[in-house]
């Protein structure tokens, strides 16, 4: 087994999004498509009222896309075009693939402690999917599977560990998605198919990830070629690891929307302009 060494560290920026939500951004859609088939990492993190009233994500369309909430503290609630309604609580995962098109609004809430905190993850679909049936894959906090071993524990959102197999299924990019957290003086390694985009995003602690020392909070890009990731700790460290195929199909985002031409984007704003977006 060869280790995957880090590309890079991303520092997360503080953007503001929705209707004035702040948050921390590692990386947005781009032509570029350097994290194929991962196309942005949101991390919501508000402590404390400072910031004042949370106003959340009033309604907007997706196409294209999947998108990934993965709350830890508070709650996102959500209701959508198909007629969906519901509430992310703690733990919980909603893995949503807009295909053609959806439009949904989400309002996330503090917790009781007055926090809210938890990710958002946006994979791509490929082109032959793009316009498919939109589809909701919500997982409770309790069913999501718990792999626990020699101070590592798992929470398992999509993809294989140690035989077990995540809840989220039949996703175009074959994802590994996880909630990593390794007890002080812990180690951790899993496989990772060579060729597929490995990141890790650390939001708790400190830890060596193939040498070389990340600490909180940071997103790890690694390179292509190594077929294992290998994490040590001292003090401590949780990360959320994202692993998934590359399309390496052409993009080209705007707004909420993933197309691959031009052309796309501009007979999604036509049907979204003449009421024939949602079919
Ligand atoms: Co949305």
């Amino acid at each position: 087994m060869t280790n995957r060494t880090i590309s890079h560290i991303i520092e997360p920026n503080l953007v503001i999004e929705g209707a004035g939500v702040l948050l921390r951004r590692s990386f947005g859609p781009h032509v570029t498509n350097k994290f194929d088939p991962f196309l942005l990492f949101d991390h919501f993190a508000f402590n404390n009222p400072i910031e004042g009233p949370i106003r959340g994500f009033p309604t907007h369309p997706h196409r294209g896309i999947e998108t990934v909430t993965y709350m830890l503290e508070g709650t996102v609630r959500h209701r959508d075009s198909l007629g969906n309604m519901g509430t992310i609580a703690e733990g919980d995962v909603q893995w949503m693939t807009s295909g053609r098109g959806i439009l949904h609004e989400e309002m996330p809430q503090r917790s009781a402690g007055g926090n809210i905190y938890g990710f958002q993850l946006w994979v791509n679909l490929p082109a032959a999917q793009k316009m498919g049936q939109p589809r909701y894959q919500e997982v409770a906090a309790d069913t999501i599977p718990v792999v626990e071993k020699d101070g590592t524990t798992i929470r398992l959102v999509a993809g294989e560990v140690d035989g077990v197999r995540g809840p989220v299924t039949e996703i175009a990019a074959a994802p590994l998605y996880m909630d990593v957290k390794l007890a002080p003086g812990s180690q951790f390694s899993t496989p990772v198919p060579s060729g597929h985009t490995v990141l890790a995003y650390v939001f708790e602690g400190v830890g060596e990830f193939s040498g070389e020392v990340v600490e909180s909070v940071s997103m790890v890009v690694f390179n292509d070629n190594g077929d294992q990731l290998e994490v040590k700790t001292d003090a401590g460290v949780r990360f959320m690891f994202i692993a998934g195929a590359p399309f390496k199909e052409p993009i080209v985002p705007y707004g909420p929307f993933v197309m691959n031409t031009v052309e796309e984007i501009q007979e999604t704003i036509r049907e979204l302009r003449n009421g024939t977006f949602i079919k």
